[in-house]
């Protein structure tokens, strides 16, 4: 039977949600940025720096510890992405491995040839295409989005390829606007022409099950710090594509993944960290999501989905209202109650008369964490001309945050509105 989403026990599986300052509690609204880290990944970590502390690959115990690590690790991310445990690249985070398979992608494009690009995407999915691009005198066009809806042109994307893209990138949640979007849509009309498609799922993993085989991909990331993990991040790389790309590797590494396109030693604490973070939402899956506890984990996973989902609902619906009722309140995102199926819970929004730096400043002193700027959504901050100069304001609902702390957030923010 489904036990309905106990906010007390989930915020009891996050540590550092019960620390205060002089008796006054913290509230992290900070989660797209970063969240905060269950307490089951500290424990991972300890344990796999205490008894797994070694290469992996040897005979002996901690070695085979390490490997157990690895194994488990991969068949874990598989398992959230839905795909083979071999289809999964550990690394240091998206950025880094984004930059890493731009150089190796962009060894054959030549001049001439084309990439799309989005106007809402953070640049960690734009720069590493684009300076790639620019190497090979390959043309970038754009895919850009209708600031009424805050949805992609999708009627403009097949205007944009042609024989000659040889890649798409796009974000599945924006870390600006908020929107989800059809990330499915946008591979197969990649698909369709030859290309190779890349999705970025830093900001939708912590909020829905994600779900390459439906997407339709060749690649997708998202990074542990994110969802309840460490600062690692996990790559989906499709078998195709790893037939397809020829790494950078030392000579004596094996050719076998994940070592192929994993170049040195990872971080197994990392590894065993984004696991346990994974196990999470199984975790909630099997407390609040109906799946039997020795379900498959693929199966717990979805479920603590669906339960996260319909909570975070809740919450944003709660927080928007809230938010409509501050006068010069502007929201840069979808606000309609109805549409909300279409967002993750990430807000930004700016306050007439007021600047974003001195609204954060405000919450911080009365220890409540959000952040101001554009938060490397270039792109987007620019269409809004909210790039140079003071940026918005930026709140984050979680799944660990209470109906209380969004009643104490949107109580500071019409005090800051005066
Ligand atoms: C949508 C999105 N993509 C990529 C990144 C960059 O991730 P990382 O810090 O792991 O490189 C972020 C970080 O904020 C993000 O929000």
């Amino acid at each position: 039977m489904t036990q309905t989403f106990d906010i007390t026990a989930v915020r009891a599986a996050f540590p550092a949600l019960a620390l205060t300052d002089a008796g006054q509690p913290r509230r992290y609204f900070d989660a797209p940025a970063g969240t905060q880290v269950a307490g089951r990944v500290m424990d991972a970590m300890r344990d796999a720096m205490l008894h797994a502390c070694a290469n992996d690959g040897g005979a002996f115990r901690t070695s085979q510890a390490a490997s157990a690590i690895v194994d488990a690790a991969h068949a874990g991310a598989a398992a959230l992405f839905n795909c083979a445990a071999d289809e999964i690249v550990y690394g240091l985070n998206t950025t880094s491995l984004f930059y890493a398979f731009a150089a190796m992608i962009s060894r054959d494009w030549a001049p001439g040839d084309e990439i799309v690009l989005t106007r809402m995407d953070h640049d960690a999915n734009v720069s590493p295409w684009l300076q790639a691009a620019a190497d090979r005198q390959v043309t970038v066009k754009w895919l850009e989005w209708d600031k009424e809806t805050f949805e992609f042109r999708y009627d403009r994307l097949d205007a944009l390829l042609g024989p000659r893209t040889r890649l798409v990138a796009v974000g599945q949640a924006s870390n600006y606007l908020g929107t989800i979007n059809d990330v499915a849509r946008v591979c197969a009309a990649a698909r369709a022409v030859g290309a190779i498609s890349v999705v970025d799922a830093v900001q939708s993993t912590p909020h829905i099950a994600i779900d390459v085989q439906a997407i339709g991909c060749d690649l997708l990331c998202a990074s542990a710090y994110k969802f309840f993990g460490p600062h690692a991040a996990i790559l989906y790389l499709s078998r195709a594509m790893q037939a397809r790309l020829r790494p950078w590797k030392v000579r004596p590494s094996v050719e076998a993944m994940p070592t192929r396109f994993s170049p040195g030693t990872p971080s197994f604490e990392a590894q065993a960290g984004t696991l346990a973070a994974i196990e999470h939402f199984a975790w909630i899956g099997s407390r609040f999501g109906g799946a039997a506890v020795d379900a498959p984990l693929r199966q717990r996973i979805t479920a603590g989905f669906d339960a996260i989902t319909t909570y975070e609902t809740d919450l944003m619906r709660q927080f928007l209202s809230g938010l409509a009722a501050i006068p010069g309140v502007t929201l840069h995102g979808i606000g309609n109650a109805n549409r909300l199926a279409s967002r993750v819970p990430t807000f930004t929004f700016t306050m007439a008369g007021r600047d974003a730096p001195a609204i954060v400043q405000g919450l911080a002193d009365r220890n409540i964490f959000a952040w101001a700027g554009y938060y490397y959504a270039w792109e987007p901050a620019g269409v809004l001309g909210l790039r140079d100069g003071p940026g918005a304001v930026r709140v984050g609902l979680s799944h660990y945050n209470s109906a209380d702390e969004v009643t104490a957030l949107l109580a500071a923010l019409a005090e800051l509105a005066g």
